[in-house]
């Protein structure tokens, strides 16, 4: 079972990265890293990403949020052939990054959630599109936070699943709508309202959409499969006729998948092609320099 999933998620992405429209590509990328590795990840960030990995308290949280903003910008750099460290971002009202409409010739969206050290991007022309993972760890308060947070067929179908079932029927509901409200740019703020179906082996699909007055529009809901352990959702607005999923490997973590490509697909060599245990489970090197001081200079990555 591990390897059908491992082998839907290839290490090495087709030439010419272009997403045409109706499709979405995602992305996963485990988000430990060296501590070399981590430097040159951070001279693609920018000032404000950098000033924003500082605040984070412990190591760890510092660390995947650089090595997400740097796969991030690499990624978005690879589809639009711009260097990932010249990339601008704008940020919707709710904080969702997005890219400035116009400046870079082509209407591409964006989309990342990450969990437990692992990070989903979802990429895609023309539409919204949000995406949520969550590690299935255990709850200790889910039923209050069900009740809570849940619609109430969201929170009465959770509440009659067998107990060895509950869990897997609340990460549906959490990721389900969380990936809506994430294509939204709303937040938790628009949760009121929105309900997805979340029993195990229903399939995916928003029942209700809260405060989005074309409340029949055709939102699409996509159950995604990252990785033994881990529940993921994708929410995509219009006719998707296609998901392509990659794996990001450490190979193109120095040079960028662009470059990596072109050097040769097939001597990709990822470094955790097959999804066993995270390796979130093992330590996490600091970054082992300020990171006020880290140069905009890659000549050395
Ligand atoms: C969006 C939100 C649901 C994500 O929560 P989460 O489960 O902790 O995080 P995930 O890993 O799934 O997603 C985080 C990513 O979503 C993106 N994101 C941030 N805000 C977003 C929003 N409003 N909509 C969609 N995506 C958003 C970012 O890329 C972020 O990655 P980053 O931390 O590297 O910047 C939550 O942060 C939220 O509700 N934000 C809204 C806050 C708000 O309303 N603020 C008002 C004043 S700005």
């Amino acid at each position: 079972m591990r390897c059908a999933i491992a082998q839907n998620w290839p290490a090495a992405a087709p030439d010419g990265l272009v997403v045409p429209t109706g499709e979405v590509h995602v992305w996963r990328a485990w988000l430990t890293s060296s501590a070399g590795q981590l430097e040159c990840l951070a001279r693609v960030l920018s000032t404000d990403e950098i000033a924003r990995a500082r605040h984070y308290a412990f190591a760890r949280d510092r660390e995947h949020f650089i090595v997400r903003r740097a796969v991030l910008r690499q990624l978005l750099g690879s589809y639009l052939a711009v260097k990932p460290q010249e990339l601008v971002f704008c940020y919707g009202p709710h904080g969702k990054p997005a890219l400035p409409p116009s400046r870079y010739g082509q209407p591409l969206e964006f989309n990342l959630s990450h969990s437990h050290g692992l990070a989903l991007f979802a990429l895609c022309a023309n539409s919204p599109v949000g995406i949520d993972v969550e590690w299935r760890r255990p709850v200790l308060d889910m039923e209050a936070i069900a009740k809570h947070y849940f619609s109430k067929r969201e929170y009465t179908r959770m509440a009659a699943a067998a107990p060895k079932l509950r869990q897997t029927v609340f990460f549906n509901a959490w990721a389900r709508t969380e990936a809506y409200l994430k294509a939204t740019g709303e937040g938790l703020a628009g949760l009121e309202g929105v309900e997805a179906s979340c029993l195990r082996g229903e399939a995916a699909r928003l029942f209700k959409t809260g405060t989005d007055p074309s409340t029949h529009s055709p939102w699409v809901l996509r159950q995604i499969r990252p990785a033994a352990g881990f529940t993921a959702a994708l929410v995509y607005r219009g006719a998707l006729t296609k998901i392509q999923r990659w794996t990001w490997s450490d190979a193109y973590r120095a040079s960028g998948p662009r470059a990596t490509q072109a050097t040769n697909p097939t001597a990709i060599k990822p470094k955790y092609s097959s999804m066993g245990p995270s390796p979130y489970a093992g330590s996490v090197p600091l970054l082992g320099q300020d990171l006020q001081n880290v140069a905009k200079d890659t000549s050395s990555c």
